[in-house]
């Protein structure tokens, strides 16, 4: 039970989670500071903490230099500011007056003004388990320029050393894990693109060094929020670590004033003991009760054309698709590009969407009826946010789009962004969306959005900068708008494949497509980067054709389908031309998946060998009484013994019997010495192995 207390002698807030406590106080100047971040202790023992003195002063320092809760730009604070605001007469300092507090359940909010100046700072502490998700709310009475506004700065225990945990990537390459030393000064993880990015993710892990999967302590930092964002961390001489973060990026100023607040996005923190494995569960479970708004439901097995059609669209082909998907077991059938305007490849038509009658000359709705007849659910590929310039849209309004007076319009993919941030624009989006999910019962949209913002303007707009937020905020309201009125409608968020994955995005979508690659010997490496905090609930993997189109890697069927069972199965490929061995294959795996699901998509990850070039890659999912263990080996090498697989997370008191073999095991065993794995000879050899506990 998450209790927040406060202890006035010492103006002291206790925030006390499952196994972790979270205090902060005010100083002598109302600033707010950090006391403590870590296992639980009660609050008298935080009391212990409080310091007697004012510490040592170098006379070039700030006291509380690095303690800052939300570290303001003023007085002697030279850390990187998470707060910079500047005031109509130019002042730029902020001094913290406190006023008050509310405590609402699990809910702290901490009120202070400037001592001037009529600027209201809000700090919001939400405790979920361990999870505190922090974010800042600005309202001022007058114009208020804020430079920087972070929803929190996290300050972590002192550390002999630091390390920092996070992911990098491409387009094709997302979500690699990176693991480093935190280098000394200020280090700087952000999007400037309008999107979450290829290219990082908003997330940040910290450890002494000698954490494991396993063992250690784990702090990690996760930002809700879908357009541009910076994650700083800022390790000082003095042997402190601050991870700031919140959305937008240099340069791009807010405007707060009457009638305009400021309410930053969730950034959540988390402190787990138990390795980066345990970091990864606590993150997956936030996830499932305080993130995803269907976590109860099972993501059905998915067919989606793209791959199999490319724009080369017809009703006849998608009926073909769509009976061969149905007859090998998936249950929601996903039309992707091509299907609308004069969109038969990617330089045209974006923007719209009216049904393409060459390709379907009496509308989408037959289509859709033949999908639910063959017991399907019916989802459908949209990106409202795009327009491509060969279009009627674009034709009529030029000046829907981001841009700058005297500055080119700069295509990419030949395509340019809507600015949603304008209310005509939204409620265009709005209204053919409403339709169209309406009029043809769609149960599925795959969202995509595929170009990062360039020559972000908005000519005539008094505050053009807001687009940077109010586009996102605009996309979340949309989303928010439909799935309210069209209750059984279910999300896919993708951005060129993994260009927008965040928490932001997965309380507005079901499931996100975290890459265009579906090599499988890739597909390991991005899916154990996306799942260090992401679950598997949520991450979308089809098995596609053979070679690989991305890398033209050639790799069995099976080892396919068990890599993407690994998450929420889909197929993409050309399943028409499948050969009748292929098809009884997928069959099977799709049963099989259709079994295993519960686990995969409910279950607790334990990351048994990580992906390796030549060992053995293995993940195991346990829910209630029962285990699924995965494990691939990419190369196999002449006279290698085998090594059994120590598997996790068992009560070692329990038995379990394998569901293939009828074996026996014990959970002492299985955690000591390991499962023998037994796996098929040759490269590319995976298996699959179900265990139920005994009774
Ligand atoms: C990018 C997506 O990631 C693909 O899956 C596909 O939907 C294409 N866009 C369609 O243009």
């Amino acid at each position: 039970m998450a209790v927040i207390s406060f202890d006035a002698d010492h103006r002291t807030w206790v925030l006390t989670g499952e196994s972790s406590t979270y205090a902060l106080r005010l100083d002598e100047d109302d600033v707010p500071v950090h006391v403590y971040w870590g296992p639980k202790l009660t609050p008298s023992e935080i009391g212990e903490l409080t310091p007697k003195t004012r510490p040592w002063w170098d006379g070039f320092n700030d006291p509380n230099e690095g303690l800052g809760e939300l570290a303001a730009d003023g007085g002697t604070r030279y850390w990187p500011p998470a707060l910079q605001v500047r005031f109509g007469d130019g002042t730029r300092a902020l001094e913290w007056r406190y006023e008050t507090h509310e405590i609402t359940g699990e809910h702290l909010v901490i009120g202070f003004t400037d001592r001037h100046y009529p600027l209201r700072i809000a700090l919001h502490y939400r405790l979920r388990s361990d999870v505190v998700e922090r974010w800042t709310e600005l309202t001022a009475d007058t114009d208020v320029e804020v430079v920087r506004a972070d929803s929190a700065t996290w300050v972590l225990p002192t550390f002999e050393d630091y390390r920092l945990s996070h992911v990098t990537g491409r387009w094709a390459a997302e979500t690699q894990l990176r693991r480093t030393t935190a280098p000394h000064g200020e280090t700087v993880f952000a999007s400037r693109r309008g999107i979450t990015s290829h290219h990082a993710n908003p997330w940040v892990m910290v450890d002494d060094g000698t954490a494991t999967e396993r063992h250690g302590e784990v702090y990690g930092v996760a930002l809700a929020w879908s357009g541009s964002w910076r994650l700083t961390t800022t390790r000082s001489s003095t042997g402190r670590l601050t991870v700031s973060g919140g959305f937008g990026q240099d340069g791009v100023v807010h405007h707060v004033g009457p009638g305009k607040p400021l309410t930053t996005p969730v950034l959540a923190g988390l402190y787990t003991g138990g390795g980066f494995g345990a970091a990864s569960r606590a993150w997956h479970a936030y996830a499932l009760a305080h993130v995803l708004a269907h976590p109860a439901e099972l993501r059905p097995v998915l067919y989606n054309s793209w791959e199999a059609t490319g724009f080369d669209v017809s009703e006849a082909g998608q009926r073909a698709l769509a009976e061969r998907a149905a007859a090998l077991g998936v249950e929601l059938f996903v039309m992707d590009d091509g299907w609308f305007g004069a969109r038969t490849g990617d330089h045209a038509g974006l923007g719209d969407w009216h049904v393409n009658r060459e390709r379907f000359p009496d509308g989408l709705k037959p289509l859709v009826a033949a999908v639910h007849g063959l017991g399907m659910q019916f989802g459908l590929w949209v990106e409202p946010e795009m327009v491509n310039p060969d279009s009627d849209l674009y034709r009529a309004h030029p000046d829907w789009v981001l841009h700058h007076p005297h500055r080119r319009r700069s295509e990419l993919r030949h395509q340019l962004v809507l600015n949603f941030a304008r209310p005509d624009v939204a409620a265009w989006a709005h209204g053919w969306l409403d339709r169209l999910v309406g009029e043809h019962g769609v149960d599925f949209l795959k969202w995509d959005m595929n170009r990062p913002f360039s020559e972000a303007g908005w000519p005539g707009e008094a505050d053009p900068d807001r687009l940077w937020v109010d586009h996102t905020r605009a996309v979340y309201a949309l989303l928010d708008r439909l799935r309210a009125d069209h209750p059984g409608l279910r999300i896919e968020a993708c951005s060129g494949g993994g260009g927008r994955i965040d928490f932001g995005v997965l309380a507005r979508a079901d499931q996100v497509w975290p890459s265009d690659n579906t090599d499988t010997l890739d597909r390991l490496r991005i899916q154990h980067g996306y799942g260090q905090v992401y679950p598997a609930s949520a991450m979308s993997a089809w098995v596609t054709d053979d070679p690989n189109f991305v890398t033209a890697r050639a790799t069995p069927l099976r080892f396919r389908f068990h890599v993407a069972m690994a998450g929420v199965l889909g197929l993409g490929g050309r399943i028409v031309d499948w050969p009748d061995e292929d098809l009884a294959l997928a069959r099977e795996a799709i049963a099989l998946y259709r079994d295993i699901r519960p686990v995969v998509q409910h279950g607790a990850l334990y990351r048994l060998r990580a992906p390796a070039d030549d060992g053995v890659t293995a993940l195991q999912y346990v829910h209630g009484d029962r285990v699924v263990v995965f494990a691939y080996r990419q190369a196999a090498h002449f006279n290698a013994p085998e090594r059994p697989l120590r598997l996790d997370g068992l009560d070692p008191a329990h038995r379990y019997v394998d569901s293939g073999t009828g074996t026996t095991h014990s959970a002492a065993v299985l955690l000591a010495h390991g499962l023998p794995l037994g796996l098929p000879t040759g490269d590319f050899a995976s298996k699959v192995v179900r265990l139920h506990r005994k009774i």
